[in-house]
């Protein structure tokens, strides 16, 4: 039996990788600051699976002494997810304190401990004019890569891309903790692993527009609510690939048994040219898995740091650890749909309304 400590267990992502720990029989701390709407909801979801839990903020370092004994893996998973936040500068300080500060706060308490170290990225750390510069083909419902490059072309952005150029500041805290988790493993031979994600989405994930979009774009579905193409024409063409989390659990999960050999290697993880697609695509599916249709607006201008087209190259990760997603967009949005049919009362305590 190991210990694992997962930074933001009571998060979307750290909370199904606690329960997948705990169902192998390890045992699990979570430690969490509730920021996120319904994160209680899912602390009650796992302690119920006998996972420790710790109410903690990463930006305070005394906050991690209740964290008991040795342990044998961190999994940062504690973050402002939302690109958008800190767009008006408001929020700036906070971005970084929560997202570097804090990061760097969980690194080193790994590095006291000794303890090998698993980072969620993101691939918002790839600079967005950049991506968007790229030559796209609009077809009918998709926009579609139409050249290639370093890091780029129909197989998807890989790990090379460029990294010149503005990414928002939750891409660019991100960047930076990924940097530090390199040098803190390379200085002090602590295993680490990134895993730069794309968008991943399935049950528990509380979703809202600027993060879980693909959940946000259901739930509206089902509760008939309107919605709008935003950005790039307002049609809805712009493409992103949806990872299941299931699919990103297996991949932790195979990578916690080989870490001691890692030294803060990148990995891409996310759905791939498999599960892409498009708003206008999404807008499809919903309305075939819940036989409702929702009026979809169009506000053409973009939003900050929007992008037009992102599809994850997997193949580093396939190669190194032989994994690939299994489970496509459309058993996503199923997922989603039949969880929540589950779950009415979470349905309107979150989203206001009972289908
Ligand atoms: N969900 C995605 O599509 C996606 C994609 C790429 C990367 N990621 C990364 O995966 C990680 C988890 O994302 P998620 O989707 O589960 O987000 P989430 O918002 O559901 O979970 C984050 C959790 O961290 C907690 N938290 C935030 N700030 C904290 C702090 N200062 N101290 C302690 N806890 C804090 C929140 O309360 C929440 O429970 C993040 O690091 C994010 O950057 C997520």
């Amino acid at each position: 039996m190991a210990t694992v400590l997962i930074t933001g267990g009571c998060g979307f992502i750290g909370s199904n990788l606690a329960l997948a720990f705990r169902k192998q029989g390890d045992r699990v701390v979570a430690l969490d600051n509730l920021s996120r709407r319904g994160s209680e909801i899912l602390r009650d979801r796992v302690v119920a699976a006998g996972v420790e839990f710790v109410r903690g903020d990463i930006r305070n370092p005394a906050d991690f002494e209740p964290v008991q004994g040795p342990f044998d893996l961190m999994i940062e998973c504690s973050a402002e997810p939302s690109v958008l936040v800190g767009v008006n500068g408001d929020d700036a300080e906070f971005m970084v304190q929560n997202n570097l500060v804090g990061s760097l706060h969980c690194f080193e308490f790994a590095r006291k401990k000794k303890s090998p170290v698993i980072f969620l990225s993101t691939s918002r750390v790839y600079p967005y004019d950049a991506l968007n510069a790229r030559e796209y083909r609009e077809e009918a419902t998709r926009f579609v890569p139409a050249c290639s490059g370093p890091g780029f072309g129909p197989e998807g952005v890989g790990i090379d891309f460029p990294l010149s150029g503005a990414r928002s500041l939750y891409g660019a805290t991100k960047l930076a903790s990924e940097i530090m988790l390199q040098e803190y493993s390379r200085q002090y031979g602590l295993p680490a692993i990134i895993n730069r994600c794309g968008v991943v989405a399935g049950p528990w994930q509380l979703g809202k527009q600027d993060q879980g979009v693909f959940t946000y774009w259901l739930v509206s579905h089902l509760l008939k609510r309107p919605l709008a193409y935003i950005g790039f024409g307002g049609q809805g063409k712009q493409v992103r690939d949806l990872l299941h989390i299931d699919d990103l659990v297996d991949l932790v999960l195979l990578q916690s048994r080989q870490i001691a050999g890692f030294r803060g290697e990148i990995f891409p993880a996310g759905g791939s040219t498999f599960s892409s697609l498009s708003l206008a695509e999404a807008t499809d599916l919903c309305r075939r898995l819940t036989g409702n249709e929702v009026p979809v607006g169009s506000q053409p201008d973009n939003r900050p740091a929007d992008v037009r087209w992102f599809v994850t190259d997997n193949r580093p990760t396939t190669d190194r650890f032989g994994w690939r997603p299994a489970r496509s967009a459309e058993d996503i949005l199923r997922d989603i749909r039949d969880w929540l049919a589950g779950h009415p009362d979470l349905l309107a305590a979150l989203f206001g309304k009972k289908p």
